[in-house]
């Protein structure tokens, strides 16, 4: 594929789509929404608003650090704090499906509200082909994708969605980033689901179970981070384990799963053979850092059967 091109034709449309009016976008941080953020902003540069919708379910510091690195690009994004929405929508919430329709629903209505206070009309989002094949198949509902989820942006939100990146799979998008000059920072990230950590929160999304996978990701990011892999982070179960304290106690708490994969396009995956050394300084620090942790577990599944998150 010629980037310079596919950015060039991208930065055109939406030129012309967006016209003289108002365009926002939603920037999570990821690979894609930045790509297509810096793809918007060349295109129609202060036409653009640029929002972060802090859920309270984004990785350790994520708002601060995605703030800066787009000042470092000239782009300018507006944090807008919704963790309580957030949560208020996700409580007693246990069923995975009905945890994602939860999300999914407070994003919009949340960003629906941003949208109308900056009179856009135009909605620039980050679907990939990945996303779009796997909501056809069934494999999940993704957030991003609307129509194909029954739902209209237009009739349901008030706007119109420009998707520039919805042909194309993950490495490419890498490489569009790469072309638009990016940072290898933003543009080799690891990928990041839209309804955040809790894709990886088995059981109810309280801040508190949050708070225990926000640690669980940071210290599994922190440990693989010379490791050539597609994603790792850490994952909450649902249930509750045995364990036993230094006086000989018994007690129960939290089972703590490590997930790393490798895999070119998020449609297949495999386990990440990672060094025992490193899976063993990673439980230890799990115990530590995680005082309720009393089982800490390496997933080796495949994708398929299995899924690289957890719901
Ligand atoms: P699964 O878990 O289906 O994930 O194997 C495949 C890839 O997609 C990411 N993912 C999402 N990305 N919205 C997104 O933007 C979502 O709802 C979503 N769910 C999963 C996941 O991190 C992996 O890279």
């Amino acid at each position: 594929m010629d980037c310079k091109k596919f950015a060039r034709r991208q930065i055109e449309t939406i030129r012309k789509t967006v016209r003289d009016a108002r365009a926002i976008s939603a920037l999570s941080g990821g690979v894609d929404s930045s790509v297509c953020t810096v793809l918007a902003h060349r295109a129609i540069g202060d036409q653009l608003r640029v929002i972060f919708i802090d859920d309270g379910l984004m990785r350790q510091d994520e708002p601060q650090w995605v703030k800066k690195q787009f000042a470092k690009l000239g782009i300018k994004v507006s944090i807008i704090r919704a963790a309580g929405t957030f949560f208020k929508a996700l409580k007693g919430k246990t069923d995975p499906e009905d945890k994602r329709k939860a999300f999914r629903h407070t994003f919009y209505k949340v960003f629906g509200k941003a949208v109308r206070a900056s009179k856009a009309q135009f909605l620039i989002q980050g679907t990939i082909a990945a996303d779009i094949l796997e909501t056809k198949k069934g494999v999940k509902t993704q957030h991003n994708v609307l129509d194909q989820i029954g739902i209209s942006a237009k009739k349901g939100y008030g706007f119109h969605v420009i998707e520039p990146l919805k042909t194309l799979y993950k490495p490419a998008v890498r490489k569009v980033g790469r072309t638009l000059g990016m940072p290898e920072v933003l543009h080799a990230r690891m990928p990041f689901p839209g309804p955040g950590l809790a894709t990886r929160c088995l059981g109810e999304c309280t801040p508190r179970r949050i708070g225990i996978v926000r640690r669980a990701c940071k210290i599994v990011e922190e440990e693989t981070t010379r490791f050539k892999k597609f994603q790792a982070f850490g994952v909450l179960l649902a249930d509750r384990a045995t364990g036993v304290t230094k006086d000989g106690r018994r007690r129960f708490g939290d089972l703590i799963a490590i997930r790393c994969v490798n895999s070119e396009n998020a449609v297949t995956a495999t386990a990440t053979r990672l060094p025992w050394a490193t899976l063993m300084k990673i439980q230890k620090r799990i115990y530590k850092e995680i005082p309720s942790a009393t089982k800490v577990l390496y997933d080796l599944s495949p994708k398929p059967p299995s899924t690289i998150e957890y719901i």
